[in-house]
């Protein structure tokens, strides 16, 4: 995979790098990157495929694992600090197991360890099939509810709307590579970096209980929910959750200092 990731580069301090969800890219971080720019150098990737960086090849998470970490090489960054949300969180995990040291604190944010169960992978199966059918629109429709609280304002559901907008063999790559992605469960006990997990209250799609079982099984992690949020918890809660990073994410680069 020898593309290079387009990304946004903001703020100054210590680095942060921020590995968005599935179907978003960078801007699904722009409501909590003015509030994270002020004490961190905040380095919003769009992941292979996705935004500005064009990718037609089947890639997997582990591809997008070793494409951050070839970003922060080629940023001469020998480690950043790394927060990755739901599919952002499997390819930090996979990054957190292959280049350890590129990885000097961990958020895993509304996301999981285990692979998909077999429901989820016929759900995949699903939408694989409408997404060639019907196209990209039809599947993102169906899919804003399951990922915001029962509650989420409607402009909060009309922006996420907006940003779910990726050509329609990115949507086929991903659905197949988030079907095939690794069990990283046994994985956990090996990744020594400081980590916080973070789950939204009314998270369907990764609940807070699966947070806490990864938190459970990490070295040296704690868990945090936010609550009034479900899956997407940068989105629902911008405010909440850039206070929470930025608390856990000063102590570590204090630490380090
Ligand atoms: C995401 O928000 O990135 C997706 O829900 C991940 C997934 O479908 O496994």
């Amino acid at each position: 995979m020898s593309a290079g990731l387009a990304f946004a580069d903001s703020g100054t301090g210590p680095a942060l790098v921020l590995l968005h969800a599935f179907p978003f890219d960078r801007h699904f971080w722009d409501g909590v990157t003015p509030r994270l720019k002020d004490n961190f150098r905040v380095i919003a990737p769009d992941l292979l495929g996705f935004g500005e960086t064009a990718s037609t090849a089947q890639w997997s998470i582990e591809d997008q694992g070793e494409a951050v970490s070839a970003l922060l090489t080629s940023l001469g960054l020998q480690s950043a600090m790394v927060l990755g949300l739901s599919m952002g969180g499997y390819v930090a995990l996979a990054l957190a197991v292959h280049c350890p040291t590129q990885v000097a604190s961990l958020i895993l944010a509304d996301t999981k360890a285990a692979p998909d169960a077999p429901k989820a992978r016929a759900g995949r199966e699903e939408a694989l099939a409408l997404v060639s059918s019907q196209g990209v629109s039809a599947f993102a429709d169906g899919m804003v509810a399951k990922l915001l609280s029962p509650h989420a304002h409607q402009d909060v559901q009309r922006s996420t709307r907006q940003l779910m907008n990726q050509p329609q063999h990115t949507i086929l790559t991903a659905l197949k590579a988030l079907r095939d992605r690794p069990d990283r469960r046994p994985d956990l006990p090996s990744v020594t970096a400081p980590c916080l997990v973070l789950g939204g209250a009314f998270d369907t799609i990764s609940p807070p209980s699966e947070g806490r079982e990864i938190a459970a099984a990490l070295p040296n992690a704690k868990f945090v929910e936010i609550a009034d949020a479900g899956h997407l918890t940068n989105l629902e809660a911008p405010e909440a959750f850039a206070q929470i990073v930025t608390e856990f994410s000063r102590a570590r680069a204090t630490t380090r200092a």
